[in-house]
Order: C-alpha cells, then sequence, then structure tokens
C-alpha cells in the first residue's frame, strides 16, 4: 500500500486534504493524524471493521481498547450511559485537551472499540487539524498513538511514516506535537478520581479545579518503577503491555547531580573503550560537561514541559543513531514530571541505578 502525506497547515487548514482524509475514512480507511499530545491513528469509531485495521497495522493486542475522540462535548451523550458530576466539572475545565475520561459505554460502541470491555475512554483533542477531521467525518474517531505496538509514541508525522509506511494510506503531517507525551486517562470512582495514565493534564491541575475530591495516581507503569512489582492490579489494559521503548538498553540514573554526572561519564568512557555505541540523553544545563561524548539534548531541566515535547523524539533518535546503550538522568516526579517518569522507567524496563 501506497503511504500519502498530506501536509497541513495548522493556522490555514487546507479544506481539500480534510476532505482527501475524510474519504477514506468513511470509506472504513485509517488515516494518521496530528493531536495535540501524540499522532492518533484514526478510523471510524462505531464501525469494527473500520476499527480492526488499527489494531492490524500497529500490531496491537485486541484487549487493549481505544480512545474514542470527539469534535464536540455533546458528543458524549450518544456514546455513555451517564455523565457523573465529576465528569462534568472534568469535562468542562480540560475539554478540548489531553484528558481521557472513562465512561460506561452504550451498545453503540462496538466491542472492537473498547478491547470488550463496558466501558469507553473518550478525550476532545484541542489540535484544529485534529478537529476539522472529525467535524468533517460526522462520527467520532477511535485512535491510538500512531506507532507500531511497543515502540515511543509518535510526535512528527515523520515517526509515523518510520512505523508505519506501507501500512496505512495516509498521514496528515500538521508539525511536531505541542504537548509530546500522551493524555492522563483518568476514571471515577463515586467521588475519586484515579489517574491510570499520567499525561498531559496533571493531578495538580485536577486537585486545582476539585480541591475536595481524592485523586489516587494508579499509573501502574510508574508503580512498577518503584514500588514492588507483584503490585501490579491491571486497571487500564494498555498499562500490561511493553511501552515506549528504544531498541537500546536504558539506564536511568537516579541520585544528586554530581553523581549521577559523574556515573554517566564513567559508563560512556568504558562503552567507547568497549566500542559500544552508547550516548547520554541530557539536559540542556548539562551538555557542556558531556560536550565531548555522544548526547542528545532533552530540554531545560527547569522547563519539564520542554522535556516532555522532546522525550519521544529523543528516544527515537537513539534508535536511529542505532545505540546500544543509552543514559538518562531521572526527573523531579512533580506535574508533568510524574509523566516523563512513567514513560522514561517504561522505556527502561524499569533498570534504574541508584548513584
Ligand atoms: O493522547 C492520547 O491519549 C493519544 C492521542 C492519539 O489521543 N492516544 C493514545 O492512545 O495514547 P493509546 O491507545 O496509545 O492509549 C490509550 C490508553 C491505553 O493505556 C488503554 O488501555 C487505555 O487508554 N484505555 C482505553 N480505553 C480504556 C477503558 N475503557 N478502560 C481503561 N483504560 C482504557
Ligand atoms: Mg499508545
Amino acid at each position: 500500500m501506497l503511504t500519502v502525506i498530506e501536509k497541513i497547515n495548522i493556522n490555514n487548514i487546507d479544506k481539500v486534504a480534510i476532505q482527501k482524509a475524510t474519504n477514506i475514512l468513511k470509506g472504513n480507511g485509517i488515516v494518521a493524524f496530528p493531536t495535540e499530545t501524540v499522532y492518533g491513528l484514526g478510523a471510524n469509531a462505531l464501525e469494527d471493521t473500520a476499527v480492526k485495521k488499527i489494531y492490524l497495522a500497529k500490531g496491537r493486542p485486541s484487549d487493549n481498547p481505544l480512545i474514542i475522540h470527539i469534535s464536540s462535548k455533546k458528543d458524549i451523550y450518544k456514546l455513555v450511559k451517564n455523565v457523573p458530576s465529576i465528569a462534568d466539572t472534568l469535562i468542562d475545565s480540560f475539554w478540548p485537551g489531553a484528558l481521557t475520561i472513562i465512561f460506561p459505554k452504550t451498545d453503540i460502541v462496538p466491542n472492537v472499540t473498547s478491547g470488550n470491555l463496558n466501558t469507553v475512554a473518550i478525550r476532545m483533542p484541542k489540535n484544529k487539524i485534529c478537529l476539522e477531521l472529525i467535524k468533517s467525518c460526522g462520527f467520532p474517531l477511535a485512535a491510538p498513538s500512531a506507532n507500531t505496538s511497543t515502540k515511543p509514541s509518535p510526535t512528527k508525522a515523520s515517526h509515523v511514516y518510520n512505523d508505519l509506511n506501507g501500512k496505512i494510506p495516509m498521514i496528515i503531517d500538521g508539525g511536531k506535537c505541542s504537548i509530546g507525551i500522551e493524555s492522563s486517562v483518568v476514571t471515577i470512582n463515586n467521588n475519586e478520581i484515579i489517574m491510570l495514565r499520567a499525561g498531559g493534564i496533571t493531578k495538580e491541575m485536577i486537585q486545582k479545579i476539585l480541591p475536595n475530591t481524592n485523586i489516587t495516581v494508579k499509573n501502574n507503569e510508574y508503580k512498577n518503577c518503584f514500588d514492588s512489582p507483584t503490585d501490579n492490579i491491571c486497571i487500564s489494559p494498555g498499562m500490561k503491555y511493553k511501552h515506549y521503548a528504544p531498541n537500546g538498553e536504558l539506564f536511568l540514573i537516579r541520585g544528586e547531580n554530581d553523581r549521577v554526572m559523574r556515573y554517566i561519564k564513567n559508563n560512556l568512557l568504558l562503552d567507547y573503550k568497549n566500542n559500544t555505541k552508547s550516548l547520554v540523553i541530557c539536559t540542556k544545563e548539562n551538555i557542556e560537561f558531556y560536550k565531548k561524548f555522544n548526547h542528545l539534548n532533552i530540554g531545560s531541566n527547569h522547563n519539564l514541559d520542554d522535556v516532555a515535547k522532546n522525550l519521544f523524539d529523543v528516544l527515537r533518535q537513539c534508535d536511529d543513531m542505532n545505540t546500544k546503550k543509552i543514559y538518562v538522568q531521572t526527573f523531579l516526579e512533580d506535574g508533568i514530571g510524574i509523566a516523563i517518569m512513567n514513560r522514561l522507567c517504561k522505556a527502561s524496563s524499569n533498570k534504574i541505578i541508584n548513584v
């Protein structure tokens, strides 16, 4: 299959290109498109033949449910049985945006979309190209991240192309994703919010809007890192699968900054002597220290939004350079830092070295 790339300027959206993508989606085909978090691989969420093509192209296990993307808040009513008042508040505060909410589903949502669960994950994205596309289709789009299963999520059209070239008919290139990390996934249980995946909307942002609501970050991927690995109750099916991993071995180095830098430098030297291709993913502040070694700049330690935005791109560059060993410092687990550390822990298969 030929994969066509349609470039769309987010500030001047080409209606013809949107129509081409719409035609494919109306014919039960699949299209990759940008969202503000990561690129998605979309299909008509209400047509099981269309949705099945997503699982096939990604190589995704069929029990891992998809998120349904809508273009208007009122679109949820036909997809869900009821909207608890906490969900109403979340929707008013964070949609359009990087927050996915789980609801009990109605029968119009096919079981392939929900991975046979009786619940469905929904979000209204903010990216204008994505919103235009959903509106133009007139039906909601089921879309996981547009990467091959287990690879880092794509934040540029070229990432999608590298993974899915020949497997999908079209990629809409809308430039680099502005957030760069997936949406937060939450479920509501009476008066409690459970965050199943930390992402673009942080616990702190939600707590500010709902100061009297208990918010628990389950984030199993994250729990695996620092808590007992047996404490791995699988609430969000996606959490049990390997994710975000580059081909090379990634090591997370935790400790006081000077010690971390010295440890990494020693290892880079050793790898060099052993003819092992290795590199450090470092912050802008530490580049000078590593300048004689292979390094990739992930952004400033004082701007974790930037680090989130660059994270998946940098992980993919490690593969492009055929790197065998990758060293990364840990980041402050606060705000978006929780999502960053969660993805890094997964990428490292929990290889965390305390120095
Ligand atoms: O930012 C995002 O969320 C991106 C863009 C494209 O919107 N999408 C994305 O989709 O990351 P995906 O499929 O890669 O991740 C969806 C996560 C998975 O961990 C999945 O298991 C979980 O959401 N999920 C989906 N439906 C669920 C449900 N009914 N109950 C619990 N977890 C669910
Ligand atoms: Mg994904």
